[in-house]
């Protein structure tokens, strides 16, 4: 068993332990070459098609239209990736966790950890409902009114910007704002929350590579500044009674259920599963928006459309591509047998577009209305933050339509390179501004 974090690392690690056990995080198993060549009698149909390709991560829907033209499994033999791409097979294996568990990891590199996504069975339901009661119905109506103040804050700025890159004045900081405010972190720590938080959530792009252990290091390191700040937070008792997302939790483990630890743990995982993500989701929907302004004209002429339209654009933009899963038994999908221990990817941006679920894929239609989108996953993981986020996407796009006659690109959008998270990383836009009647 190999730590992959090596000894560099293990001081930090160790302020992790009670997550991340050294030999937990343990990617050993994770390079399966064994597996090559399984297609050929498994009957799977073997592909080059590489999530990890730079290229093909920024631009995947051609590949995806290969896939979805070839047979119903793939499998990668230099990855050692077997690949499901269509809805219904996703949405099955999503479902069947005693054979296709995420108590391995959800990542390319395995890894045990005693947080929620990534478990199963009863660990997960216990991890699950530490979490759930800061997503109460109760709990976001109190925070709608900081989230729609900040969707105005942020068109404003964008407005007077006139041809700014939307990334940086919209699509990052609104967010990590709305995260920082429902964790109760004050507006004057802003800039070491966003500095740590941006550190530290790199903690899920890990490579097995130096470079990759350099970037962990620090990740950790940031993500220990990160645990000094809220269990300092934490002591001096403000967050009790609040309605921040820790305040709730607090109040919902009185018996002394939840450690100072946990809470943190907690926090940390929302501030890794719910910015980059929602990041995603508003430059996709910006971006969508510059380039189909017809559709945009359909939102402004009839703003209930705005709840199906973000729908859409979950479906569209698929804010996570990917994510994988680790079989403990051997999985059947038609004809192939996936044998226990293979890694799988489930490719929620392929199934997304996949043409047997959904009329004209590749097309985005506002009013389309994609229920079985898997934009937040499915079955017993399905995204904790989804109210969360919409409510976000949703305000942002009240507020465009409210001030904003037309959103025009400057220049080339360019995009993230993750194979996992997918999204505008240069966004020049123009928010024309509503003449005022
Ligand atoms: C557009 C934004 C978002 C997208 C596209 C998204 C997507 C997803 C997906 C696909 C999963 C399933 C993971 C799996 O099956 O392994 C998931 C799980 C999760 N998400 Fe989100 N998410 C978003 C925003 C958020 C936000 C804002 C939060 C919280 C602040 C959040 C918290 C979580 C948590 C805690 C889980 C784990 C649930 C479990 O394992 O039971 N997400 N998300």
């Amino acid at each position: 068993m190999v730590n992959l974090l090596g000894r560099a690392t293990d001081s930090v690690t160790a302020l992790l332990s009670p997550v991340i056990t050294a030999g937990q995080l343990n990617a050993a198993a994770a390079i399966r070459t064994h597996r090559r060549g399984y297609g050929g009698w498994t009957g799977a149909v073997n592909t080059d098609y590489d999530p990890l390709n730079p290229s093909t991560a920024a631009h995947p829907h051609a590949a995806y239209d290969a896939l979805h033209r070839g047979g119903r499994v793939h499998y990668n033999p230099k990855r050692a990736t077997w690949i499901l791409h269509r809805l219904d097979d996703v949405r099955a294996a999503l479902r069947d966790t005693d054979r296709v568990t995420s108590s391995q990891g959800v990542t390319r590199v395995r890894m045990v950890a005693d947080l929620v996504v990534v478990t199963d069975d009863d660990q997960h339901s216990r991890l699950r409902k530490q979490v759930q009661p800061a997503f109460t119905k109760g709990a976001l109506d109190g925070w709608r009114s900081i989230i729609d103040g900040l969707a105005a804050e942020m068109i404003d700025g964008m407005i007077a910007a006139n041809g700014d890159d939307a990334v940086q004045r919209v699509t990052v900081p609104l967010p990590l704002r709305a995260i920082a405010a429902i964790l109760g972190v004050p507006d004057s720590d802003i800039a070491d929350f966003r500095r740590w938080s941006d550190d530290s959530t790199q903690l899920i792009n890990f490579t097995p590579t130096p470079r990759g252990v350099v970037n962990t290091a620090r990740s950790l390191r940031a993500a220990a500044a990160l645990r000094r700040y809220f269990l300092r937070h934490l002591e001096d008792g403000h967050l009790k009674g609040s309605n921040t997302v820790l305040g709730r939790l607090l109040a919902y483990s009185t018996s002394g259920a939840l450690t100072d630890n946990q809470l943190f743990y907690i926090a940390i995982l929302l501030l890794i599963a719910g910015n980059e993500t929602t990041t995603n989701l508003l430059g996709g929907m910006l971006h969508t928006y510059a380039r189909h302004p017809d559709q945009y004209d359909m939102i402004r002429s009839n703003p209930e459309l705005i709840p199906q339209a973000i729908e859409e654009h979950l479906r569209y933009t698929s804010p996570i591509q990917n994510l994988y899963r680790y079989t403990r038994a051997d999985y059947q999908v038609g004809e192939v047998t996936i044998p226990t221990g293979s890694r799988v990817l489930m490719s929620f941006g392929a199934a997304n577009r996949d043409p047997l679920a959904f009329d004209d894929p590749n097309t985005f239609r506002a009013d389309r209305n994609p229920r079985s989108h898997l934009g937040f996953g499915y079955g017993p993981h399905l995204c904790l933050g989804a109210p969360l986020a919409r409510m976000e996407a949703q305000a942002v796009l009240r507020e465009l339509v409210d001030r904003v006659s037309r959103i025009s690109l400057t220049g080339p959008a360019t995009w993230s390179t993750n194979s996992s998270l997918r999204g505008p990383t240069h966004l020049p836009l123009v928010f024309h501004e509503k003449a005022i009647s």
